[in-house]
């Protein structure tokens, strides 16, 4: 099964208060942190898979490898919205992406290509479990502005959906024909690396098959999702799905 790509545009403007989670500052700060590292880091991900598509014969793969580059990068441009929400409030988001950016720009300068993509299978599978926790534990965004429940939930939701499918970072490297063992051994700074390859590693247990399957009702039933999709209907089309 191939990941559903949902371009949606959620409604992140002046409207929102900015203690946004309940009027609670440390959390809300704690996201709004967050949001930073997602749109460099996002297309640093999508580049990284890209980078092995001339190896991929599988037309199944590439469509999953299209299908995540395109959910990737609408997370990206939302997050983007959001992150210029908040410099609007005062924080310096510029200098604070940059940082994010010379330092994914830095690994993208010296390491091989597979130590990338080890890189990318490493963070997707830790936001996949922030993530899953986020899906799991409904009291974290509660009392938060629903804007920014749907925008964290859905991403949250997204991650997990591409952790489902049938490990696509083992096949994708498989497509290289390289044994898994070696790919994570190129990158030497995260030697627990070739775990993350394996197969084996869980790719989403029984509870979170039902977490996704209770957001996908809300998906479809809570008004907030049906007006981020029609408002990204409305939108200038921005999003770039890589092809
Ligand atoms: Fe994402
Ligand atoms: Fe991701």
């Amino acid at each position: 099964m191939t990941p559903t790509v949902r371009n949606l545009r959620f409604k992140i403007d002046g409207t929102l208060p900015k203690h946004w989670h309940g009027g609670r500052r440390s959390v809300t700060i704690f996201l709004d942190n967050l949001s930073v590292f997602f749109p460099a880091g996002e297309r640093f991900f999508a580049k990284a898979v890209r980078a092995h598509q001339s190896f991929m014969k599988d037309e199944q793969l590439m469509k999953e490898v299209r299908a995540f580059c395109g959910q990737e990068g609408v997370h990206g441009r939302e997050h983007e919205r959001m992150n210029e929400m908040v410099r609007r409030q005062g924080y310096p988001i510029e200098a604070m992406e940059k940082r994010v950016e010379a330092i994914l720009d830095r690994v993208s300068k010296r390491s091989p290509e597979l130590a990338q993509l080890g890189v990318t299978c490493a963070l997707e599978h830790f936001t996949a479990l922030m993530g899953e926790m986020l899906l799991g534990s409904a009291g974290l965004l509660e009392g938060a502005h629903p804007a920014m429940v749907a925008l964290w939930r859905w991403h949250a939701a997204e991650e997990n959906e591409v952790r489902r499918h049938p490990p696509l970072r083992a096949r994708v490297v498989r497509a290289r024909e390289v044994p898994l063992h070696r790919a994570g051994r190129d990158v030497t700074a995260l030697p627990a690396l070739p775990r993350i390859f394996s197969p084996e590693l869980p790719p989403v247990g029984h509870h979170c098959a039902a977490l996704l399957e209770s957001w996908r009702r809300e998906f479809d039933e809570a008004p907030v999702y049906v007006r981020s999709a029609a408002a990204a209907r409305t939108a200038p089309r921005e999003l770039a799905v890589a092809s």
